[in-house]
Formats: C-alpha cells, structure tokens, sequence
C-alpha cells in the first residue's frame, strides 16, 4: 500500500509510536526511527518489523536542535526525501501539583514535550515533501486539566496551537495535522489499565495512514480528535 514511501516516526520507540510505526511498515512503507537510547531498538524493531520489514534506526536526540539537523540530512542523504511524518514524543508525567512545582522539574517537563516538538517540527517539517504529511499526536489533557499532570496539560494545550501556527505559517505545502488521543493500549500500559473502548497503538497508526497516504489524504490543518474506540469507528465509516 505504501511501498515506495518514507516515513518518519519520531517517538517511534514508545507505546503509541511503535504501533505508528507497525501500521506503515507492515504496509510497505520504509520507517525511520530516531532514538536517543540504542537499547530500546531491539524490542522495538522484534514488534515492529518481525518478518523483515523496512525499518531503520537512526541513533540520536532530536530533542536538541543541533543532533535533529545531523538527523534530518542523515535520513534525506540515505533515503532522498521524506514523503511523511509522525511526532509521538514524550509521555506522561504525575507528580506535585503546579503550586509546589520546581521551577528546574516545570523547564524539563515542558522543554522534553512542547520546546521538543517545537525543534522537530521547525528541523523537519521544511524537509518534507511538498504535499506531504505531518502529523502530530496530542492527548485529551490537551482540553481536559489533569490535577499533578500540570505541566503536561500546559504543555499539550499549547502544542495544538504550534500545530495551527506551523500549519498557517506553511500555508499549505504540507498537510500538518494533530491526533487528538484519548487513552491507548499500548504495550506499556498494564493490563488492569487497558480497556475494549481504548483505541491500541496500531490502530494509531492506520488513523496517521489515512491521513498521509490514505482516504483522509486531504486533511490539512486540521485537529483530529478521537479519544475512543467509537469515536475511531464513527471516523472511519465517515471517510
Ligand atoms: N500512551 C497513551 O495512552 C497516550 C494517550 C494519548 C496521547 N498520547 C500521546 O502520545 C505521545 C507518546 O506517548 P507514549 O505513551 O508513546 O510515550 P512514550 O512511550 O514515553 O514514548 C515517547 C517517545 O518519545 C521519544 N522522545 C524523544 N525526545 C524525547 C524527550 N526529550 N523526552 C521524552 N521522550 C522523547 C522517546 O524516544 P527515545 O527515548 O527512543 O529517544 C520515546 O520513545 C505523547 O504525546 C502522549 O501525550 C499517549
């Protein structure tokens, strides 16, 4: 289906990025992974391409903007172009209400998720095909406050509108998008915290197929959101 294509999934390593990053490679697509953390590959690549699918590891910390260049012109050196891509970065985090927040614990929280998608996008989204697709997955405490999960909630709040400022500011060249997620089953979530009206992380990944390559190839600028499994099923009758 999308042989032919390259395909880039930051945060491909995670829960939800590694079931993007199935979903394109078990369909023909070649998937690029940047990971700060080697170790993680080996799990990662044994669920993502058991049977030898087109996946490559590139080591590296796309959070800091210097190693996100070396990576981009690694992968368009190596590949030539980069058709899509998929932002799954930074997980979750409980912890002290914001009253009682370290200044030093609020800087790396909000630099590892919304200054990190900040150096992803302005490194990568210039680089891709014009036409092309960007994506980046955002969570329900986005709209949704999370007592002790302050700084994600500020953090995911104002990565939707870098999203609208990095669509309106592109002006269409490329179709830069948010999925709007409500909890998933992923791998790391344990089985008490799963559920049948979740979502799982491959199905993230046919949502981020649609929309680069699929039936909802003209989506752009554009929040999606889809927060359970029959909201996912409403969305794919309707397209
Ligand atoms: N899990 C859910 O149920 C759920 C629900 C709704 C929305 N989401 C959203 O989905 C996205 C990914 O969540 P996840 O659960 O898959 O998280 P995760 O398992 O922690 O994976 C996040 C990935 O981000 C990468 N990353 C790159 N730079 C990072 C940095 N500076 N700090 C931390 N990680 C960095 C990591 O890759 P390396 O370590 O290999 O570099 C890691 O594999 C988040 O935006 C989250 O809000 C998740």
């Amino acid at each position: 289906m999308y042989e032919g294509k390259v395909v880039v999934v930051a945060g491909g390593t995670g829960g939800v990025g590694e079931g993007i990053a199935k979903w394109f490679a078990q369909n023909g697509a070649t998937v690029v992974i940047p990971t700060r953390n080697v170790k993680k590959v080996d799990r990662a690549r044994d669920y993502i391409a058991p049977n030898g699918e087109k996946v490559v590891f590139i080591e590296g910390n796309i959070s800091d903007e210097a190693d996100a260049v070396r990576v981009r012109d690694e992968i368009i050196e190596t590949f030539g172009k980069i058709d899509a891509m998929v932002s799954s970065l930074f997980g979750w985090w409980q912890g002290d209400k914001l009253v009682d927040l370290s200044l030093d614990h609020w800087d790396y929280l909000i630099n590892s998720s919304l200054t990190t998608h900040f150096i992803v996008g302005k490194t990568f989204i210039p680089a891709i095909e014009p036409g092309g697709s960007y994506s980046m997955i955002v969570g329900l405490s986005s709209v949704r406050p999370v007592p002790h999960s302050g700084p994600i909630s500020v953090a995911n709040a104002a990565e939707l509108m870098l999203r609208k400022v990095f669509s309106v500011e592109d002006e269409g060249r490329v179709r830069i998008n948010d999925i709007n997620l409500g909890p998933i089953n992923t791998r790391t979530r344990h089985p008490m915290y799963q559920s049948p009206d979740f979502i799982d992380a491959l199905e993230v990944g046919e949502i981020a197929g649609e929309i680069a390559f699929g039936k909802a190839s003209d989506m752009s600028d554009h929040s999606l959101p889809l927060r359970l499994r029959e909201n996912f099923n409403e969305w794919k009758a309707s397209l």
